[in-house]
Formats: C-alpha cells, sequence, structure tokens
C-alpha cells in the first residue's frame, strides 16, 4: 500500500441512505420513500435560484468566473464584509477542507468537541495532524473545556453553532468568550451551517466580529435553509489575509456556475427563508410532541433536525427503513441509542412518527 497510514485509517464518512438506493432494494416506488436524513429542506430549492438557473443554462459551455465576482459582490452587501474576505466552496464541506489544507500539516493538531460534525475529524486525519476530541458538556460544546486543551502545536479549533448531529446552541457570549482566549495563532472555524435556522433573538453576530479577530473563520452553506443541497455551495467569511490563503489552495473553478447564479438569487429570497425557518420551527414542536408521547428523551435542537434516544437504535433504523422511512444512525459520532430525524413537512413528520411508534412498539 502506497498511501500513509493517516490515510489508510480514514473511517469513510457514511452518508444518508439515498431514495433509489431503498427503494430498490424494498421494491417500491421512490416516491413511497419519506427521506429525512441528510437535513435536506423539505420545501425544495428556493424558487428564485430555480428561475435564475433556468436563466443560465446558454452559457454553459463557458467555464464559471473562478473569483466569484457576482456572488461575492451579493454576499459582501448582505454580510457587510469586504469582498476579499470571502472564500467561495463546492458545499461548506469544501471550505472546511481548505482552511485545514492552508493551515494545518502533520505535526500539527486541531481540536473539535465530542458528537461535533464528522467531516472535522476526517479532514485532520487526511492532514495527518493530532486529533484533540474534547468531552461534551450535555451533548454540547464545552466551551471552556475547549480554551483549556488547546496546545502549544494546536493550529485550529472546529466548533459547529448550532452543532450537527446534536442540535446544541453555545450563546454567542461564550463564542465570543473563547475567541479572547484563544492564541492569536490558533484559527476558530465556526460552522454556521445551520445559522438560518435560529429563532430571530439568536441570529448571528458573527461577520462583524471578523474586524477584530483575524483568526475567526465562519463556514456558511446554501445546502439547508436556502434548499440548495445539490448544487453545492458554501461560503467562508475570514480576514482578508487568511482569505488569501484560503483561496490559494482552492482550485481555480471549484464552485459551478450554476451554483453562483442559484446562490445569488437564493441569499435574497427572503420569503423563502422565512417559510423555511417557520416550517421548520413548527415542524420541531410537531416532533417534541410526538417524542414525549411516546416518552422518548430528545436532545433540544436549535437546527433543521432532532436527535431522539430510541435505545436499540440499529434495530429501529432498519425497522423504519422497511417501512420506508430513512432516518440517520448516529453510532458514528458515539451515540448508539440515537437517531437523528430532519425536520419535515408536517405530513411527513406525522408519518415518521407513525412508523417510530411501530418500530418502538415491537420489542
Ligand atoms: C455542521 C455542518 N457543517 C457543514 C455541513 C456541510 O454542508 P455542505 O457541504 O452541504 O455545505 C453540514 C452538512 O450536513 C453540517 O451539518
Amino acid at each position: 500500500m502506497l498511501a500513509p497510514e493517516n490515510v489508510r485509517s480514514i473511517a469513510p464518512y457514511v452518508p444518508g441512505k439515498p431514495i433509489a438506493e431503498t427503494a430498490r432494494e424494498l421494491g417500491i416506488p421512490e416516491g413511497d420513500i419519506l427521506k429525512m436524513a441528510s437535513n435536506e429542506n423539505p420545501l425544495g430549492a428556493s424558487p428564485r435560484a430555480l428561475e435564475a438557473i433556468r436563466g443560465a443554462l446558454d452559457v454553459l459551455h463557458y467555464y464559471p468566473d473562478g473569483a466569484g465576482f457576482e456572488l461575492k459582490a451579493v454576499l459582501s452587501r448582505r454580510l457587510g464584509v469586504p469582498p476579499e474576505s470571502l472564500v467561495l466552496g463546492n458545499g461548506s464541506n469544501d471550505v472546511l477542507e481548505l482552511v485545514a489544507r492552508a493551515f494545518l500539516r502533520p505535526g500539527d493538531s486541531a481540536v473539535y468537541s465530542q458528537h461535533a460534525f464528522m467531516v472535522y475529524p476526517l479532514t485532520i486525519q487526511a492532514i495527518g495532524a493530532a486529533h484533540i476530541q474534547v468531552p461534551a458538556r450535555n451533548y454540547g460544546t464545552d466551551l471552556d473545556a475547549i480554551a483549556s486543551a488547546v496546545r502549544p502545536d494546536t493550529k485550529i479549533v472546529f466548533i459547529a453553532n448550532p452543532n450537527n448531529p446534536t442540535g446544541t446552541f453555545s450563546p454567542w457570549a461564550g463564542v465570543r468568550g473563547l475567541l479572547e482566549r484563544l492564541p492569536a495563532t490558533v484559527l476558530l472555524v465556526l460552522d454556521e451551517a445551520y445559522e438560518e435556522y435560529l429563532p430571530d433573538g439568536l441570529r448571528s453576530p458573527t461577520p462583524a466580529w471578523i474586524a477584530d479577530f483575524p483568526n475567526l473563520v465562519i463556514t456558511r452553506t446554501l445546502s439547508k435553509a436556502y434548499g440548495l443541497a445539490g448544487l453545492r455551495m458554501g461560503y467562508a467569511i475570514a480576514d482578508p489575509l487568511v482569505a488569501d490563503v484560503m483561496n490559494r489552495v482552492r482550485q481555480p473553478f471549484n464552485v459551478n456556475h450554476l451554483a453562483m447564479v442559484a446562490a445569488c438569487a437564493a441569499v435574497e429570497d427572503a420569503p423563502f427563508i422565512a417559510k423555511s425557518r417557520a416550517v421548520n420551527a413548527a415542524g420541531l414542536v410537531q416532533l417534541e410532541d410526538g417524542f414525549k408521547r411516546l416518552g422518548l428523551e430528545y436532545i433540544p435542537s436549535h437546527g433543521n433536525f432532532i436527535t431522539v434516544r430510541v435505545g436499540d437504535a440499529a434495530r429501529i433504523y432498519q425497522d423504519l427503513l422497511a417501512q420506508g422511512v430513512i432516518v440517520r444512525p448516529v453510532a458514528g459520532y458515539g451515540m448508539p441509542q440515537h437517531l437523528r430525524v430532519t425536520v419535515g413537512l408536517p405530513e411527513q413528520n406525522t408519518r415518521f412518527l407513525a412508523a417510530l411508534e411501530h418500530a418502538a412498539g415491537k420489542r
């Protein structure tokens, strides 16, 4: 084997099971499958984004604008940061990897919480850097413990706020406190993939912090609230010097033309975002009520998903699958008794809860 040990020992990311594969295995039409496994938007994509894509089809023989000029102008206006502070990615996973490739080397270390989003350990492992996993507190990120875990060789701290798969949220004052404690030589990568789902009083203030903290990198995605997971579009906000370094390790055309055109329209699609937020908030309440009725413990969530303790999660997952409902096992996150379910439309949540009741009833 020519691949280095750190690469050979990567445990591959396990995505949500695809609808087509499940339909094939069960021998039922794809339309009968309910996928609530990958935190996708049950409303579909932003209608303004779809309309913009239709108008862009006749220029697909050209390479995209590798500098992303128009999208950066739109984002810069919306976020109140200069275009030089932006790095565009093929999904936010891409920008997470760009930070690691730009700033982490074998021999360095990176810090993240227990139950944190899986892509952080995968990325650290791919570089061959050392992992520092900090125990969670009540499933959430323990910011004090994170600050204390930083070593002289630490280059990056990864935090998702809200976190996936736990849905836990750390108040922004605490996150700022962590930034104040971190040495200036340690980057805080703050993954805000689910920021749009936070209630009004909790929305993120962090883009304005970039001016004070050159070691802060914020990542965002259009895969969740904007409904564009299949297009792959994410971005980072950082000090221009940090963004410049990240842009150097980026492939010249890492984001495709349709994704950028769609993103320009989607970020201005206020009615769609408002609807996504409202459907999600109501769906969370519906699922919580259902879990209470079934006597199941759940982790209160700030995302577009919720993680519930079902006991023998592997068996319940298979039972739900046999009923055509795909959810997400989280044993790989150290939570073998839990399942994560993406918030759906009211009728989808109802179907899921009925299937869960059926599965839980069979002991
Ligand atoms: C916390 C978190 N960060 C980042 C991502 C990556 O999303 P994408 O690469 O689609 O932007 C996800 C997706 O599930 C996530 O849960």
